[in-house]
């Protein structure tokens, strides 16, 4: 982390877990457990049908409410896809893009990636946007070449102003829902590598302001070390972050990464 240039993030990707009574259950037995200490922006992204459900039982509390994918199209006929803008106007601020899953069931691609972004810049939303090689790319040792070609076809077109209210999330595919977490070092040479190729194609400024979260198996018990190197910015976390108190302690530890 580095909180002098830019933000921590605690994400939570519910995908499709949980119903709207469920999520009101999560809400009511996570607030009491909040830490009051602000070292970190916490979200939760759950699935679009419960956005409203989320915002309602979380409103008051410092955890936002995010979706978990959307369409590049600003509106027409794509049936049961959502814009953008409809995130925008109930007050949806993250959105999860290009998420391995989403790679793997529904033919998204670095191309699309690169759209969907688009759509949500132009509509003020953050984009937290997951890269991340496969167990056979890592054993063929293509890691750093396939990460860099993902975030800059990602990114292609940005602007660094844009390029600045982008949040990456590097996921090895190896590392998720398996228990296997990549260790603090593999995590933080490859978001440094991250970094690197953002600032190479624009500036140190810009690079050093991109928040960049780590997500495979991140929980309470390796979330520390992860969060103490200085290229990692936060996490986003699938099955933590659907137990209240586990996901509790991940938002509260920033604070105490911070304070040593
Ligand atoms: P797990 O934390 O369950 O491994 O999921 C990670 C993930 O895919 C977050 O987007």
């Amino acid at each position: 982390m580095n909180r002098k240039y830019r933000k921590t993030i605690i994400a939570g990707n519910w995908k499709m877990n949980k119903t709207a009574t469920e999520t009101a259950q999560f809400a009511e037995a996570i607030k009491p457990l909040l830490p009051k200490t602000r070292a970190c922006e916490a979200v939760i992204c759950v699935p679009a049908l419960n956005i409203a459900a989320a915002q309602k039982a979380l409103k008051g509390s410092r955890i936002q409410v995010g979706a978990e994918t959307l369409h590049e199209a600003a509106s027409g006929a794509f049936t049961g896809e959502m814009a953008a803008g409809m995130l925008a106007d109930i007050g949806v601020k993250y959105v999860i893009i290009g998420h391995s899953e989403r790679r793997q069931y529904y033919n998204e691609t670095d191309f699309t990636v690169n759209q969907k972004i688009r759509a949500a810049l132009d509509a003020h939303l953050t984009p937290i946007v997951c890269v991340g090689e496969s167990l056979q790319q890592r054993e063929l040792g293509v890691e750093q070449e396939l990460l860099a070609y993902q975030v800059m076809t990602a990114v292609s077109g940005l602007s660094a102003a844009e390029m600045k209210r982008v949040v990456i999330a590097y996921e090895p595919i190896w590392a998720i829902g398996t228990g296997k977490t990549a260790t603090a070092e593999q995590a933080q040479e490859i978001c440094a590598h991250i970094r690197a190729c953002i600032r190479k194609k624009y500036d140190a400024r810009t690079a050093r302001a991109v928040s960049i979260l780590y997500g495979g198996s991140m929980n309470t018990g390796n979330a520390a070390e992860l969060l103490g190197m200085p290229d990692i910015d936060g996490g986003l976390i699938g099955g933590a972050s659907l137990k209240p108190a586990d996901f509790a302690k991940l938002i509260e530890c920033p604070a105490q990464v911070e304070n040593g």
